[in-house]
Order: C-alpha cells, then structure tokens, then sequence
C-alpha cells in the first residue's frame, strides 16, 4: 500500500443509538457521531423495538453523512464499510444492515458484518495503551454479561454469563422501579456518588465458587422489588443510599467473579468494556481490585463504553485487513453468540 491510512465507514444500529463513525488504520478516529434515542423510550422505561427501528430510519443517512463531514472526506475516500449484524433488536439491525449493503453495492467498495460485542471489545484498541493478548474481558452491557478469554481474532473463550438479567438490565430495571427513568445505568451512578453503599442490604448472587464465572441479576431486582413495595420509593438522602447498595451489590459481583477467573486463569491484564464500564463505581471497584491482586485494567473512555460505530468502524478494520467480506446476502442475526463457551 502507498502508506495511505486504511479507512473504515462503520454503521452501529443493534439497539437504541444510530451511530456512524470513520476510522483510519483500525486506531485513529476521524469522526464518531451518535444519534441517541433515549427520548424516544424514555418515557416506556426501556428500548421500544419499533420505536427503535422507526429512529433509526430517521436517523441514519444523517448520521452517516455527519460522520463522513466530519472526516472531511467522502464515500469515495472510503476503504471499507462495516456494519453490526449481529445480535441485536432485528429491526434496528436491519437499518444499519441495509444500508452498509446499499453503500457498498452502490460504491462497489467492501462490506463486513461486526458482532456487537466484537465491536465492544474492540474499543479499548482505539486507546493508547491497548491490553496484550491473550487477556480478559468482562463485557457489561444492556444485553450481556460475560467473562471473555481474549487469545486473538476469532479465538474468543466465554468462561461464564449471565443465567438472566444482565448488569444493565439490572441497572435500567432498578432504575425503573425507583421511577428514575431511562436508561437507568447512569442515574443510578450519579445518585449513588452520595450514598452509603452499606445502607441497604442486598444479596451477591451465584459468587460462591460452584457457581464458576456465571452471574445472575434477577434476584437482585426483586430484592430491591421487596424493599420498595416495604417501604416505598424514599427522597433525598435515603435515595442514594438505596441506589449506592444497589450498585455495590453489582459492582461487587462484578469484581469478585473477574479477579477469581483472572487468578484461576493466571492472566495479568483485564479490560471492561460496553455501557456498564461507563459506571464509575465499577471502574474504581476494579481498578483497586486490579492493584491488590496485580493485574492491569483497561477500561475504554465513557463514549466508548456505551454503543458507538468507532468501535465497529475499528473492529471491521481488522476483519477487512485480514481479507474478509461479505456478500450482499449478509443477514441480520439477531441472537448469534459472540465466542465459543468452555
Ligand atoms: O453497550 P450499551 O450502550 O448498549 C448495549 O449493547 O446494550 O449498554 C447500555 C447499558 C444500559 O443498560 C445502561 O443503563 C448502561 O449500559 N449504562 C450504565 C452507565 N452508563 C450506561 N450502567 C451503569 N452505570 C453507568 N454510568
Ligand atoms: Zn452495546
């Protein structure tokens, strides 16, 4: 190649964001818009899929030709296009998805499908520091939780996840019963700034050992369900407390399953990444975990953590140079695993 950057137009529509995002080299971000809708479902207290897909048919060309703009380039100075098919809201996939194929067939230029979570382990590249291979991941996001051996591309290990709700499922739906609106996560994380974390108790499910690298969030839910049919939604002070509990009792599980498999597994480096590692409490939690049992956190900035099309732009990038495409068949694939289970 004539030493000019790779470039990657990545399109991100699985749940509730319309991103697009240019990207050079699978590393230097040019532009990276995102559409959020969470106007849209807010006041549903969680992603309406139709909603979702009628937004995102609003919403994309728009962003599509905000995120060229703003790399002060044009299709034709495209190299590849890469798009998430995979899992997601089938609707919402479908947008992003038909019209990466209506770029590529109208440009003739290469098209790549991204798994969502690829995209989101992906992110933490677009950083200075990225982690060594192999490593850990712990994915947190509104759809999954899971620990991921990371041993290079395609060689993705998932040693444990979620048995139900996942952490941001736990997050929204806590958010929801407390009436603070959607998405939850982030609401809780600023009320929880001011809270004693010890003030209620909640219960740290499936940590003892037999249960490995599995989580399960639902108890927690109705256990915060029971103290607020008790004694109802409290105010003030009494609120963030109750949001500080409810937030240790999953950062607390969070932490404890990553550092006993980082152990078991004797890896030195662990990253976090999706819309939960946004959540300050975790990433304290785990950087101290990280310093006490001597291994390396990598924790991607909050834009990166939650859905962005930087991260599929990077991670298209990476499926591209290895000589990968796809046709114009590409499907969406609305629940499709990421990894291989152990
Ligand atoms: O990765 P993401 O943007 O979308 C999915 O792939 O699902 O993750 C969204 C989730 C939501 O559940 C949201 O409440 C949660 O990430 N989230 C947070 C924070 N910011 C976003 N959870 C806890 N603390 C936050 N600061
Ligand atoms: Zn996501």
């Amino acid at each position: 190649m004539s030493g000019r950057p790779f470039r990657v137009l990545g399109i991100e529509s699985s749940c509730d964001e319309t991103a697009a995002s240019v990207v050079d080299d699978g590393r230097s971000v040019r532009s990276d818009v995102v559409a959020s809708q969470n106007e849209v479902h807010a006041r549903y207290g969680g992603v309406v899929p139709e909603l979702a897909s009628r937004a995102h048919i609003l919403n994309v060309v728009p962003v599509v030709q905000a995120a060229l703009d703003r790399a002060e380039c044009t299709l034709a100075d495209i190299d590849g296009i890469a798009v998430t098919n995979a899992p997601g809201l089938v609707g919402a996939l479908l947008v992003g998805l038909q019209t990466a194929k209506a770029l590529a067939w109208a440009t003739g230029k290469p098209l790549v499908g991204v798994h969502h979570l690829e995209g989101h382990l992906t992110a933490i590249y677009l950083e200075p520091d990225p982690p060594p291979l192999p490593h850990l991941a712990l994915i947190v996001s509104g759809g999954h939780t899971s620990l991921v051996r990371v041993g290079g591309p395609g060689d993705l290990v998932e040693l444990g996840a979620t048995r139900d709700d996942a952490a941001g499922e736990a997050f929204d739906k806590g958010a929801k019963l407390l009436g603070l609106g959607y998405p939850g996560g982030a609401v809780i994380d600023k009320l929880a700034k001011t809270g004693n974390p010890r003030a209620v108790e909640f219960p740290r499910s499936m940590t003892a050992d037999v249960h490995r690298a599995d989580f399960s969030f639902s108890g927690l839910k109705t256990a915060l369900l029971h103290h607020v049919r008790a004694k109802g939604v409290p105010d003030g002070q009494e609120l963030a407390d109750l949001c500080a509990s409810y937030q240790a009792a999953i950062v607390e599980v969070l932490v404890r399953k990553t550092r006993r498999t980082a152990r078991k597994l004797g890896i030195g480096h662990v990253q976090i990444c999706g819309g939960v590692a946004a959540n300050s409490g975790l990433r304290a939690a785990m950087e101290q975990a990280g310093a006490e049992d001597d291994f390396k956190v990598y924790i991607p900035p909050i834009g990166r953590c939650t859905d962005n099309a930087a991260m599929i732009a990077a991670a298209g990038y990476h499926r591209l140079v290895r000589g990968e495409r796809d046709s114009l068949d590409l499907d969406a694939a609305p629940s499709k695993p990421l990894a291989r289970q152990s």
